[in-house]
């Protein structure tokens, strides 16, 4: 993370050096910042458990290994993980086998704060005490895997060859593993000028988003081809969209092409920073369509898809009072601070990072009964197997 009140250039960085949620445990940390994408990943547990019962059982003296690509800094990722391996016990034990002992990685860019993760982790379950897996299970705040984390981009190669065999991504193949070429290039066609998003944005800009959406999903599928274990699941969640227009992008346009679009060009008329500072940001998010994620699986042509659908994920904001006003329009400012704040950061600094969500607060606040109204998510759900 980039320290408050330096000024780099988000373009000209490599993502993956920088990119994180926001660590630690306070006010907009995506520790107190997730409970949406825990709502909305156990809205899809069934969806999870059907790819799980598809994976194939191997012999019981091989470690059954589950990775989670993109798993943030919050409780989300140990409880899908402990779903993931109870799941899988439940599996074995129903066809009288002896569960074997389970590895779970915990993977995601290297500026993710797994220190917090891994503080939440509870601890080991004694294996060396000779307890059952039943007695493990039994006890309360004990996990049944060896854990690690790894750092690196999913986009490229993480792990040996043949050695995983489940993996799950949930809320993170949105993000793009760069600002599009030619969005933030005056030069360009792409040029998104006044705009921080794909959002409303023209023709070209929108395809330089999807092109690197593609791009990127392609690179993912390939180092996973690899990786996964003949018989091995990979169950997909992402931010998606209905619209089959790119430049539509449902409840991420809400959420980055609205008030904290309105908030940039307010710190713009308000002199704080010039035009070209502002478009020379930009959210390298993109919520994809079936068709786009689709294109790029069959292109790819190591995966057979056993089940890619829309998902109605809900609202993210989740409040108290939804008609405090206030509250809902600080829910706001929070989410789009918990994930764009370190790039927001690192573009404009720490001190008009801070001013720039407090615009976006106002003004969520003053359309908060629209915000609860129209803000919704829907995720594309993907369940893949080898072809
Ligand atoms: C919204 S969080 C999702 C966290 C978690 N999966 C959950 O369900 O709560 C998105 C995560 O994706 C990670 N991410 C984004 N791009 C990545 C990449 N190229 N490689 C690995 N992780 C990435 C971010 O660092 C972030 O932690």
């Amino acid at each position: 993370m980039a320290p408050k009140g330096h000024n780099v250039a988000v373009s000209n960085m490599k993502l993956e050096r920088m990119l994180s949620m926001r660590g630690g445990k306070g006010e907009a940390s995506y520790a107190n910042n997730s409970q949406a994408q825990a709502q909305h990943a156990r809205s899809m547990l069934h969806l999870l458990r059907e790819a799980l019962d598809g994976v194939q059982l191997e012999l019981p003296e091989v470690p059954f290994v589950v990775v989670d690509l993109g798993c943030s800094c919050g409780g989300n990722t140990i409880y899908i993980v402990d779903v993931v391996i109870k799941h899988m016990i439940k599996r074995f034990e129903a066809l009288g086998f002896e569960p074997p002992e389970f590895s779970a990685f915990f993977s995601d860019l290297p500026s993710n704060d797994f220190n917090t993760l891994f503080q939440l982790l509870p601890p080991l379950a004694n294996y060396d005490g000779g307890i059952s897996m039943e007695e493990c299970l039994a006890t309360d705040n004990h996990r049944p895997y060896f854990a690690a984390g790894v750092p690196g981009s999913f986009y490229r190669r993480l792990f040996p060859a043949r050695s995983i065999n489940v993996f799950y991504s949930a809320f993170s193949l949105h993000w793009l593993s760069q600002v599009p070429e030619g969005v933030l290039d005056k030069r360009s066609t792409a040029y998104n000028k006044g705009r921080v998003f794909i959002h409303g944005a023209n023709e070209s800009t929108a395809h330089a988003y999807r092109k690197q959406f593609q791009a990127d999903l392609a690179g993912f599928l390939r180092a996973r081809s690899v990786e996964m274990k003949r018989g091995g699941s990979m169950f997909l969640v992402c931010l998606g969209r209905t619209s089959v227009d790119p430049t539509d992008q449902g409840g991420a346009g809400l959420l980055f092409g609205t008030h904290f679009q309105d908030a940039w060009d307010d710190l713009v008329q308000e002199s704080l920073i010039s035009s070209e500072k502002r478009d020379s940001f930009n959210i390298p998010v993109y919520a994809p369509s079936l068709q786009d994620f689709k294109e790029v699986v069959e292109a790819d042509g190591s995966f057979a898809i056993k089940k890619l659908e829309v998902f109605r994920g809900g609202s993210p904001l989740i409040v108290s009072q939804p008609d405090d006003s206030a509250e809902v329009g600080r829910a706001l400012a929070n989410i789009c601070q918990t994930v764009a704040g370190v790039l927001v950061d690192a573009h404009i600094g720490g001190r008009l990072s801070e001013e720039l969500f407090l615009r976006v607060e106002r003004r969520a606040t003053s359309h908060a009964k629209e915000l609860i109204e129209q803000l919704q998510f829907f995720h594309i759900v993907a369940s893949l197997s080898f072809a």
